[in-house]
């Protein structure tokens, strides 16, 4: 045998000098969910460790990150019935406590790197990501609403605009508006490739955001597809994307892989609820090693292609280094 595979796995110090991909804290983006409620800490009982954050303890579960190395964050908001409405007037308005928490973050923490949510769903009385009339997700309509948001955001400090909405045209709406205002330094982080997805249960008890009827079909992909992910791309690079996600990402990594291979801005993966449920309940009832299997997961996200990962675990894989 001239070729033996094994010799560059013979100790540590080899199979580190190889590896190929490499994982650190600074590729991940930690989820926060954010509530009006300024003391509160209540678990979401689909994502055992995950919390919603009322602003006190937010800005200190934040500190605590950045001390471990973990400096991006994406914040959700939970929006209380009461705010709701058809249009999602909330999202925009200067009373909006969301906007007011990423404020107080950027004015506590300015290295921060803090990304948004642009969508109608946790403000919509439908649950829907658009304007819902007579049961259709309206596109055009939708647009202004989530140019308005996204603009808001961007005045109270946020670094990365994230739309996640799927409506047609949207970043070129978004990247306008925040151009005419002054903020081309704003970036935008489009979710290009978003599936229609079992695994965003978890997610939707969160925020209490799911469709009260129907579902995302007609604007969340399918996920049969790989093609339609390119042509999402495409456009979103055209209308001024500086990040392109994919979402979710374990059932993805080939749809990650192959807009890797298509582009050459950032590719980004979300590693989404169901996914981080999944891994927890399978390590909480001692079937699986947990940090094993983050760090596994993860890094196979980025052998895929990934920049950087959206993940709820980003926390406890910077622990885990530490140990
Ligand atoms: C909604 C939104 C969703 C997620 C992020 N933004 C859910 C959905 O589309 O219904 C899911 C994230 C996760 O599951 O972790 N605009």
């Amino acid at each position: 045998m001239y070729q033996r595979p094994r010799r560059n796995r013979k100790s540590p110090a080899i199979r580190k000098m190889v590896q190929e991909t490499q994982l650190s804290v600074s590729h991940l983006i930690y989820p926060l969910f954010v509530t009006h409620n300024k003391k509160d800490k209540s678990p979401i009982v689909s994502m055992p460790g995950i919390h919603r954050w009322g602003m006190e303890d937010l800005l200190q579960e934040i500190e605590e990150c950045l001390a471990l190395g973990v400096e991006n964050f994406v914040l959700f908001p939970v929006i209380p019935e009461e705010k709701k409405s058809k249009k999602g007037e909330y999202s925009y308005d200067e009373n909006n406590f969301y906007l007011k928490v990423a404020q107080e973050i950027k004015k506590r923490f300015p290295e921060a790197n803090l990304m948004s949510d642009v969508a109608l769903d946790p403000y919509s009385t439908d649950g829907h990501d658009g304007i819902v009339e007579n049961g259709v997700i309206l596109n055009d309509e939708t647009l202004p609403i989530l140019s308005q948001m996204s603009l808001a955001q961007a005045q109270a400090g946020f670094d990365i605009i994230g739309p996640s909405d799927m409506m047609d045209g949207r970043i070129a709406a978004i990247r306008e508006i925040l151009d005419v205002h002054n903020y081309t330094n704003t970036s935008i982080m489009a979710y290009s490739a978003k599936y229609a997805s079992a695994f965003y249960g978890p997610f939707r008890d969160a925020l209490d955001s799911a469709p009260k009827a129907g579902d995302k079909k007609t604007y969340q992909m399918n996920p049969a597809n790989k093609k339609e992910a390119i042509l999402e791309a495409v456009l979103d690079v055209e209308e001024g994307a500086d990040f392109l996600m994919v979402k979710p990402a374990l059932s993805y990594l080939d749809v990650i892989h192959s807009l890797n291979e298509h582009f050459t801005v950032p590719i980004t993966a979300y590693n989404v609820s169901g996914e981080y449920a999944m891994v927890k309940a399978a390590a909480m009832n001692g079937w699986l090693d947990y940090d094993a299997t983050v760090e596994e997961t993860l890094l196979s996200m980025r052998r895929a292609g990934a920049s950087a990962i959206l993940t709820y675990h980003a926390k406890d894989y910077a622990q885990s280094l530490k140990k």
